[in-house]
């Protein structure tokens, strides 16, 4: 087993790095604070390639393997996870939805702006009375004929506003249940589509996440992603891929409050001496280092399955599902060791602990993860 990275993937990784320290680092804090979207950081990101990065290069993209990714999103996580999730989504949700199902002119229209970042792609399933449960969609999509009629109304939209380009799940058939629900290309412009407020969020404030209302809105049939029906098992194919970059989003949040908390740990000093050298300092850290190394293990192994084409749904299940505990308790571990300094927002590891109960609760909670991964023991596959 090879453990090495590719001179590749270590490029990839020192640039996303390089780009998280000298650049999101400078107005991270006061994004979060006002709420501020990073338009400006989105556009250099995209510039290096990172909007579309798992995208191939036929169609605009990156062409990278999904290790990278994972590496990539980590390292921008560290930092400002709220520019994670935009990267996260365009990517996994979007494109991947896109590259994989599509025909090849929607992939021309659609996909190409998306891989080069100039455009963003939101993915509209969740609904005010369904999140979880993803089969009792609301929002339907009518068939007439040439062209379907959108009404209903999504919510928790990443990238609800800032996005062009829209994949919303909708029911046609409500007598077929999950059967009966089709994934269609929307372009938020369209007559009909309105924005709701920008949700004021405990993290993750410089990602913008909006309800979305479609009233009588008017789609061409060529704009349905697969064949009639496909939408709910294309929702869930496409949150595989989804989970693996939200996992890699929490390893990131994990691994970067850790590190802010080694160096405090190295210069404050209590009793005589840095505290790092108190065990109850010390034993703290080294869970906390044990713990994200296995979360990176999870999320590289599923990464490097989705790359291999084999099955990773569950293997991504997994990773969500630790990376996201492990976020969570390595960040308020962090905090902790911070003392009061880690209580207020110059030292970034509330911000840290705040975005990381995000991740225990988008791209389905760690509950629906222990579904996933519960039925593949119960279906012998694990
Ligand atoms: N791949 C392919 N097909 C799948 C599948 C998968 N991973 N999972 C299920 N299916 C298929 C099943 O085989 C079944 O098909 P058949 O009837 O043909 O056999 C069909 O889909 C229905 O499956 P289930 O009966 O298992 O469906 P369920 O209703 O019990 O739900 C679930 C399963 C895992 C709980 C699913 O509903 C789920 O993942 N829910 C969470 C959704 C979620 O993650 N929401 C988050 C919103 S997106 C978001 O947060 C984006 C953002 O902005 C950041």
């Amino acid at each position: 087993m090879n453990f090495d990275f590719t001179e590749e993937q270590l490029m990839i990784r020192q640039a996303a790095r390089d780009y998280a320290q000298r650049e999101l680092i400078k107005d991270a804090i006061e994004r979060d604070d006002k709420a501020i979207f990073p338009d400006r950081h989105i556009k250099n990101l995209a510039e290096l390639g990172f909007l579309g990065m798992l995208v191939g290069t036929k169609y605009d993209g990156g062409g990278m393997d999904t290790v990278s990714y994972v590496l990539a999103i980590e390292e921008i996580s560290k930092v400002d996870s709220s520019v994670g999730v935009i990267i996260s989504v365009n990517n996994s949700l979007v494109c991947f939805g896109i590259e994989a199902y599509g025909t090849e002119d929607q992939k021309e229209k659609w996909l190409k702006p998306l891989a080069r970042g100039e455009k963003i792609g939101a993915f509209l399933l969740s609904e005010p009375g369904c999140g979880s449960d993803a089969t009792s969609q609301k929002t339907t999509a009518i068939d007439m004929g040439d062209h379907y009629i959108l009404n209903g109304v999504k919510n928790w939209i990443t990238n609800g506003n800032s996005a062009s380009t829209y994949i919303v799940i909708a029911q046609t058939h409500k007598e077929l249940g999950h059967k009966g629900i089709n994934a269609i290309l929307v372009d938020r412009n369209a007559p009909g589509i309105s924005v709701g407020v920008h949700e004021n969020k405990m993290g993750m404030r410089s990602s913008d996440t909006h309800s979305v209302e479609f009233a009588d809105v008017k789609v061409p049939k060529e704009n349905r992603l697969g064949e009639d029906g496909f939408g709910f098992k294309f929702a869930m194919k496409t949150l595989e891929g989804g989970r693996i970059g939200i996992a890699a989003q929490a390893l990131g949040l994990a691994s970067g409050a850790y590190e802010l908390a080694v160096k405090y740990a190295k210069e404050r000093k209590t009793f005589g001496t840095e505290i790092i050298n108190h065990q109850a300092i010390a034993f703290k850290l080294a869970d906390m280092a044990t713990e994200i190394e296995a979360a990176r293990f999870l999320c590289l192994k599923a990464a490097w399955l989705k790359d291999q084409d084999k099955p990773y749904g569950n293997a991504s299940a997994m990773a969500k599902l630790y990376a996201a505990e492990t976020a969570m308790k390595v960040t308020t571990e962090a905090v902790q060791i911070h003392g009061g300094y880690g209580y207020v927002k110059d030292y970034h590891v509330e911000r840290l602990m705040r975005d990381a109960k995000l991740t225990q609760i988008y791209e389905g909670t760690s509950e629906i993860q222990k579904i996933v991964i519960s039925r593949a023991i119960i279906m012998g596959d694990l």
